[in-house]
């Protein structure tokens, strides 16, 4: 796959990364905190080694510096490919100016880097409801949601996302959200799905991360039970009639969902 080609400069830096991920792992030069099997690339549809991956990052990212601060803390840990692309995260942010967003939902924040992001394109009184069962790496970014001014913004909700999203619901939030991002455990994204879609108002945007798998769902193996319940989330979103959708091919794959 010449899209996944590792430049040997980069291959050589690899190396050192250790057995752990002998697939053949590729680190972008400037952005070393993107690694991922080229076999199985997890995060990026485009190489993150390809100069066109860098000549869309010169060309377009314009990083908050505590931003850029937090997303480098993060990509030292070993589990911070987990973190959201910051190109996606950037046009997430612009998609929530665009709509005048004031109450917003991640499932999944590990560091916070795109709970940051969104917090900064929110105005002063708006809110990120942030899910995640594991607050270890929350405690991680935390100084830095201060740092950027913004903490006061992050509602930080530790339990499993599905028993926040229902307290919302119980709680009358129904139909109060603007906007929302599904990044967690990819086997409940049906369950996230269902219960962000009663939240958000008519008009509102869910953006479902990771619906490509790094080209996996082509030919879901049977034992890759995250790559089935994405590719069977895939299928229901097409003829799905209470919303219209764009599949975009970003990141790892976001699909867009506008609820009609
Ligand atoms: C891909 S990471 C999220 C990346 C994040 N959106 C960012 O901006 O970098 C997935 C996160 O989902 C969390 N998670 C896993 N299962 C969960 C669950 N049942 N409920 C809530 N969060 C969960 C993990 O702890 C992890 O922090
Ligand atoms: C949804 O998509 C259909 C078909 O393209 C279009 O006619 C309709 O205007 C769209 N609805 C909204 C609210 O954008």
């Amino acid at each position: 796959m010449p899209l996944f080609s590792v430049p040997k400069e980069v291959a050589v830096g690899t190396a050192m990364l250790g057995v752990a991920f002998a697939t053949g792992l590729l680190a972008g030069k400037r952005y070393p905190f993107l690694v991922f099997g080229s076999s199985k690339p997890h995060k990026s549809i485009i190489g993150k080694s390809s100069p066109l991956w860098q000549y869309i990052l010169d060309h377009s990212l314009r990083e908050h510096p505590v931003l850029k601060k937090l997303r480098l803390l993060t990509a030292d840990y070993p589990w911070g490919k987990m973190m959201v692309s910051c190109d996606q995260a950037q046009f997430m942010a612009n998609l929530i100016k665009l709509i005048k967003a004031k109450k917003v939902i991640e499932v999944g924040v590990l560091t916070g880097y795109n709970a940051l992001s969104m917090a900064l394109a929110l105005p002063d009184n708006g809110r990120v409801i942030a899910c995640d069962i594991n607050e270890d790496y929350a405690k991680i970014g935390k100084p830095l949601w201060k740092e950027a001014g913004v903490d006061h913004k992050i509602d930080l909700r530790i339990k499993p996302a599905t028993q926040t999203l229902d307290e919302l619901l119980a709680g009358g939030e129904a139909e109060t959200f603007d906007f929302a991002f599904i990044d967690a455990d990819k086997e409940s994204y049906n369950e996230y799905y269902e219960k962000c879609l009663r939240l958000i108002k008519k008009g509102g945007i869910i953006a479902i991360d990771n619906v490509l798998r790094g080209g996996r769902v082509l030919k879901p193996r049977k034992d890759d039970l995250e790559t089935q319940s994405i590719h069977h989330l895939n299928e229901k979103l097409v003829r799905d009639a209470r919303v219209n959708i764009s599949m975009i091919p970003m990141g790892d794959g976001v699909t867009l969902v506008f609820k009609l």
